[in-house]
């Protein structure tokens, strides 16, 4: 199968142009949702003032709301329709198949339950996989001949002429209430980002309740709490990141410091959820204005190689695309300074200590900081490096890196990942 990934121009002039210096200032678009955090977004009684549900309801003149959902999530929908029903009469449809990692069958199975219903308000209630759901199902809904897998990110999706987004995340990390991308997968295990020349696919509104994230396990709070500090480091190192995504950033990691560990320690305890909520939306901001990392290139193959959670994943490779784009830039300083682990004489001791602080971070949630302890055998590892070292350069969050990496720095990644070793970043590979 072909996918737009596989376009020579944007393989061989998407990073490079990404990078380039003299575009970087020739168009900034800055795009955000309208955002409301906190535990009273669905009130079923009118409030002194106007309140989201009656902004919200304003953009529904047909009266008929489309939510988008999976089967846990789906336990929220009472809760979410109650407000618009008994405040403003708009009835809802409902369709509760969105499935990991959002196949490409569960899309257009959805997006014909919307072309029959014909909201003109969609809502996506439930973690990445089923917001990312909901995104294409309203692409194929807007336009239905779209085909998804040769959709060039350089066409505008022209969106929005028949309906509009809410997005109401149920787990802490994605930050697709935020992005501009979809990622939707195909029958032969491509997972495949959707997005348009303009970051299009970002929401109208996002809604944060933080009790809709209470009573995660630890795992999966410290998995979705890693992939959001993922993202604010990318967001922060991007090349494209600028003033404006780099203060989100940084407050977003001081914010995940601060609060991830005790949103780990006790599932129940609202307000570290409200924090890392509001955290992980914040990290999702640079991602979609400034762009990923190679953390996430890096991490997408072996995690989709291995079964491992995808925010584990990319934050094990944080610490080597810290050290890969510091042969060309200084930028990890302002987080050294933010983190307090700077040293002043010496760059490369500040780069060592900014490395060790986040994995302490990791080790504190009992994320693994090599594959190795993340369960990966050593002879799956060399059995499948071709492939990987194939794959790796594809994926589009490649481009989003300060240069292109080499293969044999790119395997000198992955062969110091299994171990936790860090790069020597004197060797004839990174010189
Ligand atoms: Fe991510």
């Amino acid at each position: 199968m072909s996918y737009w990934t596989h376009e020579y121009l944007l393989r061989t002039w998407g990073g490079p142009m990404i990078q380039a210096e003299f575009l970087r200032d020739v168009m900034k678009p800055f795009f955000v949702p309208r955002v409301f955090s906190g535990f009273n977004l669905f009130l079923d009684k009118p409030q002194l003032l106007p309140d989201a549900v009656d902004l919200i309801a304003r953009e529904c003149k047909s009266k008929r709301a489309f939510i988008v959902t999976d089967e846990y999530a789906v336990r929220f929908a009472p809760k979410v329709m109650s407000p618009y029903e008994k405040r403003h009469g708009i009835s809802f449809d409902t369709w509760a198949k969105a499935r990991p990692d959002a196949p490409i069958d569960t899309v257009k199975d959805c997006a014909e339950q919307i072309k029959r219903f014909k909201p003109d308000l969609i809502f996506a209630l439930g973690g990445g996989s089923a917001m990312d759901t909901a995104k294409a199902a309203w692409l194929l809904y807007e336009h239905p001949d779209v085909k998804l897998e040769i959709l060039s990110p350089l066409v505008p999706l022209n969106l929005r002429h028949k309906a509009k987004l809410v997005a109401i995340p149920t787990t802490s990390g994605t930050g697709s209430e935020v992005s501009g991308v979809a990622v939707i997968s195909f029958p032969d295990g491509v997972k495949l980002p959707v997005a348009g020349a303009l970051p299009e696919f970002v929401p109208d509104f996002a809604l944060l309740d933080p009790n809709l994230t209470v009573g995660m396990p630890p795992e999966l709070t410290a998995g979705t709490g890693a992939d959001a500090l993922a993202h604010a480091i990318d967001g922060f190192m991007a090349p494209k990141s600028d003033e404006i995504n780099q203060a989100i950033a940084q407050k977003t990691i001081q914010m995940i410091f601060e609060w991830l560990p005790r949103a780990y320690a006790d599932g129940g305890d609202i307000m570290p959820r409200m924090k890392m909520q509001q955290a992980a939306m914040m990290a999702g901001i640079p991602l979609a204005n400034a762009g990923s990392g190679i953390s996430h290139a890096l991490g997408h193959t072996i995690g989709g190689l291995f079964h491992i959670h995808h925010g584990v994943m990319v934050l094990l490779f944080i610490p080597y695309e810290l050290q890969a784009y510091s042969k060309v830039t200084d930028r990890f300083l302002g987080l050294c300074d933010m983190l307090g682990v700077r040293d002043v004489d010496s760059d490369p001791n500040s780069l060592s200590n900014l490395i060790a602080k986040i994995r302490d971070f990791m080790a504190s949630l009992n994320l693994p900081v090599s594959l190795m302890d993340a369960g990966v055998a050593f002879e799956a590892l060399e059995k499948h490096m071709d492939m990987i070292l194939e794959q790796t350069p594809t994926d589009p969050a490649f481009y989003f890196g300060w240069y292109d990496l080499t293969r044999e720095q790119l395997k000198d990644i992955f062969l110091c990942a299994y171990e936790g070793k860090l790069l020597d970043m004197q060797s004839e590979t990174w010189r």
